[in-house]
C-alpha cells in the first residue's frame, strides 16, 4: 500500500547488491594484550579501516543510544539488532520494567492480578537470571517484585535462580545469592515463608535459545518443577560455592541443584495451583522455557508432570506466538522496521546466521517478529550451531559456512540485501578464553573477506558493522583503564559485553562516488544504520527514522 512506499533517493541508484555484515561482539578499543580483535590477524577488517576516514567510522552501541536505562548499560544483541533493524530507538525491556516498578503500576496490571489470585493458598515462584547484568534481568527488579508480592499477600515464595557469569564477572554469583538470601531472611522474619528452591548455571540450566539444546531447558524443569537434581543442598550460598569447584563448572555452567529440607525433601517444586513469574525481561532465552510452562501439547522432552499453574512472564516473550499469554509489563512495540519497508518496496533479502544468533539477525532485526514479511522476496537460512559444547572448544564456529552461504546468495543474483551475523567474537568472548577468542576473531574476519570478495564480483556494496563490544576487551579495568585485580591479586577476565563503540564501514565497487559518512551527527549510533542502508538501496528513509549516516558530496 502507499503508506509503505519509500521515496526514491535523489542521488543514489537502486538495484545494487548490498552485503550487510554484523560482527557480533566486535567493538573498537585501544590495542593491548586483552584486545583479541587487535591480536588476531584480521586483514579484511583492517583494510576497511586503514586510510578510509570517509567510509569507516565509529557508532554508539550501548546505553541510551539503544534504549537502555543509562550510559552504564553495556549494549547487547537484542537491543543492538532491534536498533539496527528498526532505525529508531525504543525504550527497551529493562527500562519499561524499571518504569512499571517505580510507579508500582506493575502490581495493578492484569498479569500480576492473575498470578496474585493464587497467593492465598499456594506458592509464588520466581524463575530467572540472578545478576545485575541488565541484559536479561536485574536483581534489583527481582527484589522489588518479591517485596511487592509479599506486601500484596504472597505468603509462600520460592526463587529458582540461574547464575550468570556471562553478563557479569564469573564468581559474582555468590554475592548475588547472598544478597537475595538476606532479603528472603528478612521476609521470613516478617512471617513470609520465603526461600531459594533451586538453581543452576544459565548456560547449562533453562536459558537455551533458538532451540539449540532442549536438554538445557529440561535440566531446569527437573529442578524447578520436579524438585529433582543431581545435587542437593540445604543452603543456596553453600550450593553455589561448592558446585563452582566441580570440574568444568563456573557461574555460567553451574550444575543444577535443589534445596532440600532436613528430611531431604525439595523445598519448592512447582505444583498444581502455584503461581510462576519468570523475571527475565529479555525474550530470546525465555521462549523455550515459556513453551514448556504453557503449552499443553509439548514433545520436546518428557515433562513427567505438567502442573496447572498461573504463569506470567515479566514481558511477553513472543508477540507472534502470544507467549506467554500473561505478562507483567508490555514489551516495546517495535513497528515499521526497515525489513518490512524494504519488503514492501520489492527488495529481495537473504538473512543467515548459525543457530545461536539466527534469531538475532531475523527476529530481533525485524522488531521481535518471527517469520517473513514477504515469503516471495525473503529467504532466511539457519546453519545449525554445535550444541552441548562451550564455544572456546570450536572458536571458528560456523563462520566459514555463513560466509559461503552469503557468498552464494550474493553471486546468485537473486537478492538485493544479503545480511549475516557472525557470532564468533561474542560467543567465544563470553567464555573468557583469550586464546580461543583470538582464533574466533580471525575466523570471523575470513568470513568477512569471503563476502567482500563476492561483493567485488557483482559490483555491489558492503556495510560492515557490529551490534556491541565484547572481544576487543577481555579484562575488567579500573577507572584509569588499567586491568583491575581482585582481592587475591588476580586478573579479572571480562566475559561480558563492553561499553565500547563499534565500527561501521561502507564500500564496494557499487558505492556511488561521493558517498561518505557525515561529520555533523552528534552521537551517531546503531539506530542510524537502517536509514543508511535504505539510502544505499536507493530509497529515502521514513522521516521518523534516525538520520542516515551518509551524505553524497559532489566531486566536481
Ligand atoms: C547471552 O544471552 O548470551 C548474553 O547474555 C548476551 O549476549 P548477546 O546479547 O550477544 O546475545
Ligand atoms: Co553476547
Amino acid at each position: 500500500s502507499s503508506a509503505w512506499k519509500l521515496d526514491d533517493h535523489p542521488k543514489l541508484p537502486k538495484g545494487k547488491t548490498i552485503a550487510l555484515i554484523v560482527l557480533d561482539g566486535w567493538g573498537e578499543s585501544a590495542p593491548d594484550q586483552y584486545n583479541c580483535i587487535h591480536n588476531a590477524p584480521t586483514p579484511a577488517m583492517d583494510s576497511l579501516k586503514n586510510g578510509a576516514p570517509d567510509t569507516w567510522t565509529l557508532i554508539k552501541a550501548h546505553g541510551t543510544a539503544v534504549g537502555l536505562p543509562s550510559e552504564d548499560d553495556m549494549g547487547n544483541s537484542e537491543v543492538g539488532h532491534n536498533a539496527l533493524g528498526a532505525g529508531r530507538i525504543y525504550a527497551q525491556g529493562a527500562k519499561l520494567c524499571d518504569i512499571a516498578l517505580a510507579s508500582g503500576k506493575i502490581f495493578d496490571g492484569e498479569g500480576f492480578k492473575y498470578v496474585s489470585e493464587s497467593f492465598e493458598k499456594s506458592t509464588l515462584h520466581f524463575v530467572g537470571l540472578l545478576s545485575d547484568g541488565g541484559v536479561h534481568s536485574r536483581l534489583d527488579q527481582l527484589q522489588l517484585l518479591i517485596k511487592g508480592s509479599a506486601e500484596r499477600g504472597a505468603k509462600r515464595i520460592r526463587v529458582h535462580i540461574l547464575t550468570d557469569g556471562r553478563d557479569v564477572l564469573d564468581g559474582s554469583s555468590v554475592g548475588f545469592v547472598e544478597t537475595l538470601e538476606a532479603d528472603l531472611a528478612e521476609l521470613r522474619e516478617n512471617g513470609v515463608d520465603a526461600q531459594i528452591a533451586s538453581g543452576g548455571g544459565r548456560m547449562y540450566v533453562t536459558l537455551d535459545r533458538y532451540e539449540n539444546d532442549w536438554e538445557v531447558v529440561k535440566r531446569g524443569w527437573d529442578a524447578q518443577v520436579l524438585g529433582e537434581a543431581p545435587h542437593k543442598f540445604k543452603n543456596a550460598v553453600e550450593a553455589v560455592k561448592t558446585l563452582r569447584k566441580e570440574p568444568g563448572a563456573n557461574d555460567q555452567y553451574l550444575p543444577p541443584f535443589v534445596i532440600v529440607d532436613d528430611a531431604g525433601k525439595a523445598v519448592g517444586p512447582i505444583v498444581d495451583g502455584d503461581a510462576v513469574v519468570t523475571f527475565n525481561f529479555r525474550a530470546d532465552r525465555m521462549v523455550m522455557h515459556a513453551k514448556a510452562l504453557e503449552y499443553e501439547d509439548f514433545d520436546k522432552f518428557d515433562r513427567v508432570r505438567f502442573p496447572k499453574i498461573r504463569y506470567a512472564g515479566m514481558l511477553q516473550y513472543d508477540g507472534e506466538l502470544k507467549l506467554p499469554s500473561r505478562y507483567l509489563v508490555s514489551p516495546p512495540e517495535i513497528d515499521r522496521t526497515s525489513g518490512e519497508y524494504l519488503a514492501h518496496n520489492g527488495v529481495r533479502t537473504f538473512a543467515c546466521s548459525e543457530t545461536v544468533k539466527f534469531g538475532h539477525v531475523t527476529f530481533f532485526w525485524n522488531g521481535n517478529r518471527s517469520g517473513y514479511f514477504n515469503e516471495k522476496l525473503e529467504q532466511y537460512v539457519e546453519i545449525p550451531s554445535d550444541s552441548g559444547i562451550s564455544f572456546n572448544v570450536q572458536p571458528k564456529m560456523k563462520a566459514l559456512e555463513i560466509g559461503e552461504k552469503a557468498r552464494d546468495a550474493i553471486l546468485s543474483g537473486k537478492f538485493d540485501q544479503v545480511r549475516v551475523n557472525l557470532p564468533n567474537g561474542d560467543m567465544v568472548g563470553h567464555t573468557g578464553d583469550i586464546e580461543a577468542t583470538v582464533v574466533a576473531c580471525e575466523a570471523a574476519d575470513k568470513a568477512v573477506k569471503m563476502i567482500l570478495d563476492a561483493i567485488e564480483q557483482v559490483k555491489g556494496i558492503y556495510v560492515v558493522t557490529a551490534d556491541h563490544g565484547n572481544a576487543e576487551d577481555m579484562v575488567k579495568r579500573d577507572k584509569s583503564g588499567k586491568p583491575a585485580l581482585d582481592k587475591e591479586g588476580k586478573l579479572q577476565i571480562l566475559t561480558s559485553h563492553t561499553l565500547k563503540p563499534v565500527p561501521i564501514a561502507i564500500g564496494g565497487p557499487g558505492l556511488s562516488e561521493g558517498v561518505r559518512f557525515r561529520k555533523d551527527l552528534e552521537t551517531p549510533g546503531l539506530a542510524n544504520v537502517a536509514a543508511t542502508v535504505m539510502n544505499l538501496h536507493g530509497f529515502v528513509a521514513p522521516s521518523d527514522y534516525e538520520p542516515t549516516l551518509i551524505e553524497v558530496v559532489d566531486k566536481n
